[in-house]
């Protein structure tokens, strides 16, 4: 069996995945370049505003998880990470508010400082569910960042710290963001194309 090489320090990146042809992929909504740019700049404000403190990052299971890394990678201060699942019942792009929580976190929040780290807000349903949900645990201090931001469709004041990108209202994928558990992986963020069936 051939053992993969290990990758070349300085190396170009390679694509992750080969989306051309894709006839479910639209436009490009927000690209790499443009996505890496913003996040170094929300981990430099970050780490400004908290600093001499240490963050608790939470990241929102699971469309957050590459946003989070990254973000986390720019943050310079002594930071922690926790997760949490939750699923919205309604349909697949439109969440009726109602939010049931899969994976709790692990880490007590009683004084401390929690940057919740959001994929994108919709409705803002699910950040007014989550938002109530850590401030009945009493951390010191609560505040969101979203990486995307849906124009005009905010049924609740989100109250959003911390902004990555505001987009038109289409359902999108890439970077974290799914449509039945595909195109995660993508670097940059699509509109995607096809029909988005129900959820339970
Ligand atoms: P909200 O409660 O309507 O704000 O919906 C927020 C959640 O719905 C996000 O955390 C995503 O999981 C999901 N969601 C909303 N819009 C999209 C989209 O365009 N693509 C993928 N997931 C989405």
């Amino acid at each position: 069996m051939s053992a993969t090489p290990p990758g070349r320090a300085g190396a170009q990146p390679g694509r992750a995945a080969d989306v051309s042809g894709d006839p479910l992929l639209g436009p490009v909504v927000v690209a790499e370049a443009q996505l890496q740019g913003r996040i170094a700049e929300l981990g430099r404000q970050i780490t400004s505003d908290y600093s001499g403190r240490a963050p608790l990052l939470i990241g929102v299971l699971k469309g957050a998880f590459v946003f989070m890394s990254d973000l986390a990678r720019h943050i310079r201060l002594p930071v922690e990470c926790d997760f949490m699942a939750v699923s919205s019942y309604g349909s697949a792009t439109k969440t009726s508010g109602v939010v049931r929580i899969v994976k709790d976190l692990d880490l007590d929040l009683s004084g401390r400082h929690v940057l919740v780290v959001e994929d994108i807000v919709d409705s803002g349903l699910t950040l007014s569910y989550l938002r109530r949900n850590l401030l009945a645990r009493h951390p010191a201090s609560l505040e969101v960042c979203a990486l995307l931001v849906k124009e005009g469709l905010q049924r609740v004041d989100p109250d959003l710290r911390y902004v990555g990108f505001r987009i038109p209202p289409d359902f999108v994928v890439g970077y974290g963001l799914d449509v039945g558990e595909r195109y995660r992986n993508l670097r940059d963020v699509y509109v995607y194309l096809g029909a988005v069936g129900s959820v339970p």
